[in-house]
């Protein structure tokens, strides 16, 4: 049997790794991994519960109609983490050594025995150095700017598009700049640049860089 097939797609705020690497994986027939995810339910978690993280706590993922749900201490925290609050919290417990180091092996077990994309800052760097395919997403940081702009006008939020530029390349900073794990490009990942893309024109580049190396 053909052993299973590991891709990480690593890149910065807004550059559609996870709607593309959603939809790249349905259209594979692979299970997708939404790291961030794992941070921001813990940043929420700790939060709520106000008190310091500690490695007493149950993290997993389970999927539920295809859809990965995060759950802490068996509470399902899914709906509680694509909040502008969420994301803080996420970015502050994610500059932790000791939370990146407990979540590791759980993110590590995913790529064992399934086809898996993967998404994070980190996974063709530290999660998964042997994945066998690595690409590293980006677009322009006004491009990105105005994907995020647009979401959330849609949603109903009030905001300023130079607000969301600031704060994009702020989290941008501070995700590559950290001291643990920062946001940087594996050597050996493909640069896929989604700038001008359509959404559709995104999926087929990144799934044109995984086909072309299966
Ligand atoms: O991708 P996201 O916006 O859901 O990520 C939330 C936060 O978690 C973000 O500040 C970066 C951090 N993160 C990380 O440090 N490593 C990962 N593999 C995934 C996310």
């Amino acid at each position: 049997m053909k052993k299973n097939t590991v891709v990480a797609i690593d890149g910065p705020v807004g550059s559609g790794k996870s709607t593309i690497s959603r939809k790249a994986a349905e259209k594979l027939g692979f299970i997708y991994v939404d790291t961030g995810a794992l941070y921001r339910a813990l940043g929420v978690f700790f939060e709520e519960k106000r008190i310091d993280f500690n490695t007493n706590v149950k993290v997993d993922i389970r999927f539920i109609d295809k859809e990965q749900r995060v759950f802490v201490d068996d509470t399902d925290y899914t709906d509680k983490i694509r909040t502008p609050k969420a994301s803080m919290l996420a970015s502050a417990v994610s500059a932790k050594p000791e939370v990146r180091e407990f979540l590791l092996e759980l993110q590590r077990s995913f790529a064992k025995n399934n086809s898996v994309i993967m998404d994070g800052r980190d996974i063709g760097t530290v999660v998964l150095p042997d994945a066998d395919i690595k690409i590293f997403l980006t677009a322009d940081a006004k491009e990105r700017a105005k994907r995020r702009y647009d979401e959330l006008i849609l949603k109903g939020t009030s905001v300023e598009f130079d607000d969301v530029l600031k704060d994009l390349e702020k989290r941008d900073y501070d995700d590559s700049h950290r001291e643990h794990a920062p946001l940087k490009k594996a050597d050996d990942a493909i640069v896929a640049d989604t700038t001008g893309n359509t959404f559709n024109e995104s999926v087929a580049l990144v799934l044109k860089i995984i086909e072309d190396r299966l």
